[in-house]
Order: C-alpha cells, then sequence, then structure tokens
C-alpha cells in the first residue's frame, strides 16, 4: 500500500513547501484541479527537482470518447506517474484512452473515479437511481473490461472490486483519517486498518497531513503502520 499526499494547500508556495518537508519518504504526490489549474506544470517541475516523487495528476476528466481521448494524451505528455478520469464516460471513451496510450512506449497509470467519497447514500441515490455499491461494481467492471489500470472509490468498495475484477485491479481510496481525525466533508471514511485489511493499493490523505502541526511526522507515523 502506498502514501499519496493531497497537495490541496492555497498556494504553490505552501505545496512546494509541504513537498520539501517530506523529501525522503516513500509518499506520493496528488496534484489536483485546484493546484493545477493555478501552477500547471511549473508544480510538476518542482516536485521532481525536490527528489524522485511519483505524481498522481488528479484532474478527474470527463468528456466524449474523442475529446477524453485527446486530454488523456495531453496529460500523458506530462512527466506525471497516474492520471485518472471519470468512469461514467462510459466503456467507449475509456477504451478509446486506452488504446491510445497502449499504442506508446510509456504511459502513465489510468485510474476510473467511481462514486466520489463525498457522497451519502441519499445523495448518490438522488442522482444516479442507484445504491453506491452496486454502481461502483458496475462502473469498476467496465473499466476493466476497458483495460484501466484501476479505480478510485472508498476503502469500503476496494475489496469487492477485487472480487468483482482481479487482485491486480488498482484501488485508489480517499477518505482516509489515519487516527480518527474529523471527517470534514468526506462521508465514507476510513483508518489505516480498514485501509489495509481492504487491499487498497493507495491510499489519499490530505487534511490529516497538510494541516497538521507536523506533517512529516503523520506522514512517518502513517508510513510505518502501513
Ligand atoms: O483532505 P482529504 O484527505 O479529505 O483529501 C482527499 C483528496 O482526495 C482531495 O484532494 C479530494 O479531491 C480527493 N478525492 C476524494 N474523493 C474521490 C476522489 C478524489 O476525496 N472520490
Amino acid at each position: 500500500m502506498k502514501l499519496c499526499v493531497a497537495l490541496d494547500t492555497a498556494s504553490f508556495n505552501t505545496n512546494l513547501a509541504l513537498v520539501k518537508e517530506l523529501k525522503g519518504l516513500d509518499v506520493w504526490f496528488k496534484i489536483g484541479l485546484r493546484s493545477y489549474l493555478r501552477d500547471g506544470v511549473k508544480l510538476i517541475d518542482a516536485i521532481h527537482q525536490t527528489d524522485d516523487f511519483k505524481i498522481f495528476l488528479d484532474l478527474k476528466i470527463h468528456d466524449i470518447p474523442n475529446t477524453l481521448a485527446d486530454a488523456c494524451e495531453v496529460v500523458a505528455n506530462l512527466e506525471v506517474d497516474m492520471i485518472n478520469l471519470h468512469a461514467s464516460a462510459g466503456l467507449a471513451a475509456m477504451s478509446e484512452v486506452m488504446n491510445r496510450l497502449n499504442s506508446r512506449p510509456h504511459r502513465p497509470l489510468v485510474l476510473a473515479v467511481t462514486a466520489l467519497t463525498s457522497f451519502s447514500e441519499d445523495e448518490f441515490k438522488n442522482i444516479y437511481n442507484q445504491d453506491i455499491k452496486s454502481a461502483v461494481i458496475k462502473m469498476s467492471q467496465t473499466a476493466n473490461q476497458a483495460g484501466i489500470d484501476g479505480v478510485v472509490c472508498s476503502v469500503f468498495e476496494s475489496l469487492p472490486i477485487k472480487y468483482a475484477t482481479s487482485k491486480e485491479f488498482l484501488t485508489l481510496t480517499p477518505g482516509i483519517r489515519p487516527f480518527g481525525e474529523a471527517f470534514d466533508d468526506q462521508k465514507r471514511v476510513a483508518d489505516l486498518s480498514t485501509a489495509k485489511a481492504n487491499l487498497s493499493d493507495f491510499i489519499v490523505v490530505g487534511r490529516p497531513i497538510y494541516k497538521a502541526q507536523n506533517p512529516r511526522e503523520v506522514c512517518e507515523r502513517i508510513l510505518s503502520e502501513i
């Protein structure tokens, strides 16, 4: 299991300070929409200049097949190790992306977002008219069929997804509160031992790290437990 630290702070400088503080640790960094829209490739370059960190570019791209594949080709040209798109773009769109990316000598890992971990069961049903678990399993099977490497899901769906696809199909799980911290806006939240028991391949942790008094110490504690 790998720890992916969310670079969701308010400025380029505070994000970079966090990266520098975690120098030498075995962590990935997740660059989300706000940071990428504001700082772009400058942040990716600054991370690479700091250390040999792996980067997950979390843009959750969602569009029609050709536009989605065009966009994924552009992000695959960046120096990042993992990208993502929305599984609800569908089988044709995800297959088009993977056909294009697989024709290259190197490509980043590609994950599909299933249900956001901020959804409650009621909110999700209101929009999709399905329960979260069955929708997430169906989206994961479709993503697997399209040749996608894995999915973004809550810890509680990780194990059922592996049963429904394969144990090699990756799960990346946000909504982790390692040591019982505040939920913030997350609803389907779990701690480290639950993430481990559910075979999560990557855990994403944001606020419990970057809002801590000593982010490096929190990361070290998480790493020693995983
Ligand atoms: O601060 P916190 O640990 O809640 O941050 C979680 C991170 O994971 C945020 O960057 C959020 O955008 C992202 N994320 C999520 N749920 C998903 C996909 C991504 O919380 N399903």
